[in-house]
């Protein structure tokens, strides 16, 4: 805890209060957020006794000592390893409740309006835990969050990449009837992105169409090439999570600013994975300049040393944006989120009243 607040104020001091205080004020989608990245050490260990899990692994000797190993990743699958192991406290509904209503009330503090929160169904069933004490408990702790804080929320599965194909068409089947009732709006893919190019995953995606998962989204070009992105587009998906690395490729920009395609864009998780040594080395101002509509995001905030706040701060001190280039990230934002277009009226009316509190006032 003590070591996040540090991080948000490292930022903060390197921002203006103007900027500060507009940019805590100005109301924020999220796209790109693992609830099971959202699991605090401290709440991993509570869970832990709880439940009565022994964490005799030497990745849990303390929090404090969890909390500098969460500063010294190496790479995405280093990251992975801690990720995966730590959602094994996770056993009853009301473990999940509590962990996405820890994320709900953590965020509500920083301009959180709507969030499309990401989970991984083959991540629990695969230990034995059924299907609907995640999805159930999940929405519990959203709903919850969303009566309290107003933040309306999605939920998104991912099928993992370390798997087989065969058990993501499987996964996408067993999670039908959700898409169907809409408890779960989408389907996207993370996990490791070694060997495993888009392509591969054609048939999973041809299954989500089988059985009408309204939208479709892949972790691409995180720690792989633009080519992938490339290819995931091929397969017919329009919002990219990360895709950084499409900045690569000048031509691919053009083409993802003319499908409009959302990049999910995730600063301090490319810098803790060491995909950039600094948020200034971030493409954001390339794709502001190509027209590519990107989002800001935590993608996994326990680990990567912020929430969403965090990660607009990191991004202010990196490039010191004016108001005109925050309204159109804020714009993109709402405009490639998931929501009704009710919703979406509701939050560009929050956003114009925003930019009219600040109309006299510099950053
Ligand atoms: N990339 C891939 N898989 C993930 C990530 C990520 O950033 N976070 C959680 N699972
Ligand atoms: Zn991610």
């Amino acid at each position: 805890m003590q070591r996040l607040l540090c991080l948000s104020l490292a930022n903060r001091d390197l921002c203006s209060d103007n900027a500060v205080a507009f940019l805590t004020g100005l109301p924020k989608c999220e796209h790109h957020m693992h609830i099971e990245g959202s699991l605090e050490p401290e709440l991993l260990f509570n869970l832990a006794e709880k439940n009565q899990i022994a964490l005799t692994s030497d990745m849990y000797s303390t929090i404090e000592a969890l909390k500098t190993r969460y500063e010294n990743f190496t790479s995405l699958d280093d990251f992975l390893a801690y990720f995966n192991a730590a959602m094994d406290v996770l056993l009853h509904e009301d473990d999940f409740a509590a962990l996405a209503y820890a994320y709900m009330k953590r965020v509500s503090t920083d301009g959180l309006v709507h969030t499309e929160v990401f989970f991984d169904p083959q991540a629990h069933t695969g230990r034995g835990i059924a299907l609907e004490v995640v999805v159930n408990g999940l929405t519990k702790g959203l709903n919850q969050g969303e009566k309290e804080f107003g933040i309306s929320h999605k939920l998104i599965m991912c099928f993992v990449k370390h798997l087989s194909v065969d058990a993501a068409v499987e996964a996408v089947g067993q999670m039908s009837s959700y898409f169907a009732s809409g408890q779960v709006c989408g389907l996207g893919a993370d996990s490791t992105e070694k060997n495993n190019p888009p392509s591969k995953f054609a048939s999973v995606y041809e299954k989500a169409r089988e059985v009408n998962v309204p939208h479709l989204t892949m972790h691409s070009g995180e720690e792989g090439p633009a080519d992938w992105v490339r290819e995931t587009l091929a397969l017919g998906i329009n919002r990219v999570d990360h895709g950084v690395h499409a900045a690569d490729d000048p031509e691919l920009l053009k083409e993802l600013a003319s499908r409009k395609t959302l990049l999910t864009v995730c600063p301090l998780s490319n810098v803790r994975l060491r995909v950039h040594k600094d948020v200034k080395e971030s493409p954001i101002p390339l794709l502001l300049e190509a027209g590519v509509p990107f989002s800001i995001n935590s993608d996994d905030p326990s680990y990567f040393g912020g929430y969403i706040l965090d990660n607009y701060l990191a991004v202010q001190k990196a490039f010191n944006f004016s108001k005109d280039v925050w309204r159109t990230i804020a714009t993109n934002s709402v405009n490639g989120s998931w929501c009704s277009d009710e919703r979406k009226k509701e939050i560009t009316s929050l956003i114009d009243a925003h930019f009219e509190q600040w109309a006299e006032k510099d950053l």
